[in-house]
C-alpha cells in the first residue's frame, strides 16, 4: 500500500476535506491523527471531540488505524502534543495535512480585530506551529510531505479580507518550507480546493445564492456551477500524489483543485521593469510617464472607482 507504515498528521481532519483526506490516507495504509476540536464554522464554539472519533471510528471500521486529538491549531504547546502524540502511537510523523479552517467574513470597515486574529491564528499561525513542531521530526528521518491549504482568495478577495491575507501567507509559508526543508527530503506544496463543504455550501449560502441569483447579481451559470461544485472527492487524489514517492522532486508549488480539473499557478516574478543607468534615483516625472506605458501594460484595475 502506498503509506504503509506512514504516518499522518490531519488538521481539521473531522469534516469536509479534511476528513476526505484523512479517510484516503488511512484507505493507502497511514496511521493518521485526526487533530480537530470540532468548532463552528466560525471557529467561536467548539463541540469538542466527538467529530473527529467519528471520523476516527469510520476509518477504523474500514480497517484503517486513526487517533484523535482534541485540539486547536491555534494553540502552539497544542500543536507540540499533537506531534508528540504521532510519533509515540504510529513511530514517526511522515506527513502533515495543514487544512485547519474558520471563516469570518466582513468587509475590512466593519471587520473586528477578533475576526482577523481568529481566521489568521487558524490558517496561518496555526499552519506555522505544526509545521514548526512536525519538522524536527522530518528533518531527523529525513522524509517528509506537507501540503498546506491554500484558497483561491489568496489571489485577490472581497468581503474577506483576514481569510485571503492568511491563505496570501499560507503561499509564502509553503514557499518558504519548501527552501528550508527540501535538503532534508521534505515537500511542501499548497492546494486551492474548491469543494462542496459547510464551508462553501451550506443552506445559508445556498440561500444566499438563489437570493442573488432573483436579484441579477449573479447568472444562472454561475448560480449552476456554485450549486454543483464536486465534493471532496476531487481533491483527494491530488493530496495523495503530493504525499507519495512519485512526488518526491515536487517542491514549494501551489495547486489548484476542483472536479474535473488540477491546475498549477504562475510562480510570481516580475514581468517587467524599468532600469535606470547608474542606479539614479527615479523622478516622479518619470515614473508618471513611464509606469503606465512600460510596466502596465494590458493591465486592468480590479476595482474601479464608481461615479456617484
Ligand atoms: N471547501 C472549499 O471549497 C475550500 C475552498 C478554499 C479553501 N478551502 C480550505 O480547505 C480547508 C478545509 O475546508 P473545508 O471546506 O473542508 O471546511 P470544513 O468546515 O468542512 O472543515 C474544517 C474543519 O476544520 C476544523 N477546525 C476549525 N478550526 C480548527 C482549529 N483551530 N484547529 C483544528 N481544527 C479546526 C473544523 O472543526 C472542521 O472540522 C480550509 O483550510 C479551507 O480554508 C476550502
Amino acid at each position: 500500500m502506498l503509506f504503509e507504515n506512514r504516518a499522518a498528521i490531519v488538521t481539521g481532519g473531522a469534516r469536509g476535506i479534511g476528513r476526505a483526506i484523512a479517510e484516503e490516507l488511512a484507505r493507502l495504509g497511514a496511521g493518521v491523527v485526526i487533530m480537530d476540536p470540532g468548532t463552528s464554522k466560525d471557529g467561536a464554539t467548539a463541540e469538542g471531540a466527538t467529530p473527529a472519533e467519528e471520523a476516527a471510528e469510520a476509518i477504523k471500521a474500514a480497517g484503517g488505524a486513526a487517533i484523535v486529538a482534541a485540539e486547536s491549531v491555534s494553540d502552539h504547546d497544542a500543536c507540540a502534543r499533537t506531534v508528540a502524540l504521532c510519533k509515540e502511537s504510529f513511530g514517526s510523523v511522515d506527513i502533515l495535512i495543514n487544512n485547519a479552517g474558520v471563516l469570518r467574513p466582513k468587509m475590512i470597515w466593519n471587520m473586528p480585530v477578533e475576526s482577523w486574529d481568529v481566521v489568521v491564528d487558524t490558517h496561518l499561525r496555526g499552519q506555522y506551529s505544526m509545521i514548526h513542531h512536525a519538522a524536527q521530526h522530518m528533518r531527523q528521518q529525513r522524509w517528509g510531505r506537507i501540503v498546506n491549504m491554500g484558497s483561491e482568495a489568496w489571489r485577490g478577495t472581497v468581503g474577506g479580507a483576514n481569510y485571503g491575507a492568511a491563505k496570501g501567507g499560507v503561499f509564502s509559508l509553503t514557499r518558504a518550507m519548501a527552501r528550508e526543508l527540501g535538503k532534508y527530503g521534505v515537500t511542501a506544496n499548497t492546494v486551492c480546493p474548491a469543494a462542496a463543504t459547510r464551508l462553501t455550501l451550506d443552506e445559508s449560502v445556498k440561500e444566499g445564492f438563489r437570493k442573488r441569483l432573483e436579484a441579477g447579481l449573479v447568472t444562472q451559470e454561475r448560480y449552476d456551477a456554485v450549486i454543483n461544485m464536486g465534493g471532496p472527492e476531487h481533491i483527494i487524489p491530488l493530496v495523495s500524489y503530493l504525499c507519495s514517492e512519485a512526488a518526491a522532486n515536487v517542491n514549494g508549488q501551489a495547486f489548484r483543485a476542483e472536479a474535473g480539473r488540477v491546475g498549477i499557478y504562475n510562480d510570481p516574478e516580475i514581468k517587467a521593469s524599468l532600469v535606470k543607468a547608474g542606479k539614479e534615483v527615479f523622478t516622479l516625472d518619470e515614473l508618471s510617464a513611464l509606469v503606465p506605458s512600460a510596466l502596465l501594460q494590458g493591465y486592468v484595475n480590479p476595482a474601479p472607482a464608481e461615479s456617484e
